[in-house]
């Protein structure tokens, strides 16, 4: 795959559960399209996944599950690098060099680490604090050109292209200052019991969120009872943010846009629309489960597959490390 004139893409995600319809149209469908054209990364970010409290065996269980699913959503592990984070030390020998380039002040104003030490209020550790710059490792080491996101990964990413300015400018252009990829629509699925907020995997209720491994009878339960408003008529507005939801939802499901969603639901009420919604969901996801079901029962081919794409991740970052370490000038022997 190592083609000089292909731009290069790097994405990770945390394992810290199934992944939500949130993430596979905020951030993986997009992995899948640009896997096509461009020289992609992909990784399952475990080291980022235990800047909160996360049991050994669940972790292990989910990274191989979300290897599993990444192969599931079509992504090729020969034409991609689809690896595990901490297979490749790289990530946190160029994190804790990127420290040095960061300042306190502007990685206290990441609105990701003031929400998660609310929420995480007895384990705020140095860890969740240097999240961001373990990101801007991971975006750097690869020199990627793209990163597709979502919405909440969007100050992350600024951050990282601050500290690869910075660093070019103390010395030489040594990264690549990358560009955050968004999708049309689906940047920012919310939750379907409270709509002002993300949808996340590691919400409570499990009615708020759609996992992509959920059984299409769930599916449907679950957009039955999404909370909207009380007015029945099916438009986008920044007042009746459950239906915009739901219209975001089905339209980054269908591919149809607002305009013709409001035409095709004119005379129809919430009812019609939750169960259309709740039908494209499921039809997005089916083909994914079944490939999923399949690739979980062939361990060795996983693990197989992993192995291979954390030596060809390995081979790209030590590229990029190796002139940093030169440049900020350690001793080379
Ligand atoms: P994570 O694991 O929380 O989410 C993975 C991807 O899914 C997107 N996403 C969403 N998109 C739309 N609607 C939602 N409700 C929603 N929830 C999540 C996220 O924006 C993300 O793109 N810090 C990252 C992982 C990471 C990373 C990186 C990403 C580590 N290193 C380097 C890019 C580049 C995270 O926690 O994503």
């Amino acid at each position: 795959m190592e083609n000089e004139n292909k731009k290069i893409v790097l994405s990770c995600i945390q394992p810290t559960s199934v992944p939500t319809i949130g993430n596979y149209l905020g951030a993986l469908k997009n992995w899948k399209y640009m896997s096509e054209d461009y020289d992609c990364y992909y990784a399952i970010a475990d080291l980022h996944a235990i800047t909160v409290r996360q049991e050994p065996a669940k972790l292990r269980k989910q990274s191989l599950e979300m290897y599993a699913l990444l192969l599931a959503i079509g992504l090729d592990p020969e034409k991609n690098v689809v690896f595990v984070q901490s297979h490749v030390p790289e990530h946190s020998q160029l994190s804790w060099i990127l420290n040095c380039y960061t300042q306190f002040g502007e990685a206290s104003r990441m609105t990701q680490f003031k929400e998660k030490s609310q929420k995480h209020a007895d384990n705020i550790n140095v860890g969740l604090f240097d999240y961001p710059v373990l990101m801007a490792a991971d975006i750097l080491l690869y020199q990627a050109d793209y990163v597709p996101i979502g919405a909440d990964q969007k100050q992350h990413l600024e951050l990282a292209r601050n500290i690869a300015d910075r660093f070019n400018q103390v010395y030489t252009p040594t990264f690549k200052v990358p560009e955050p990829f968004f999708g049309k629509v689906g940047t920012r699925i919310m939750s379907l019991q409270d709509p002002t907020k993300k949808m996340s995997k590691s919400d409570v209720n499990p009615k708020a969120s759609v996992s992509m491994l959920d059984k299409p009878d769930d599916i449907v339960k679950k957009f039955k009872s999404a909370v909207t408003d009380s007015e029945a008529r099916v438009y986008a507005s920044d007042d009746k943010p459950g239906i915009t939801n739901l219209m975001s939802i089905y339209s980054a499901c269908t591919g149809l846009s607002f305009e013709q969603i409001e035409k095709d639901f004119d005379s129809k009420g919430y009812g019609d629309f939750k169960a259309a919604v709740a039908e494209a969901a499921v039809e997005c996801l089916e083909p994914i489960q079944n490939e999923f079901n399949h690739l979980i029962n062939d361990k060795a081919y996983l693990e197989s597959c992993a192995r291979t794409g954390s030596e060809r991740a390995s081979y790209a970052a030590r590229k990029t490390l190796r002139k940093v370490m030169k440049k900020v000038g350690f001793w080379q022997v």
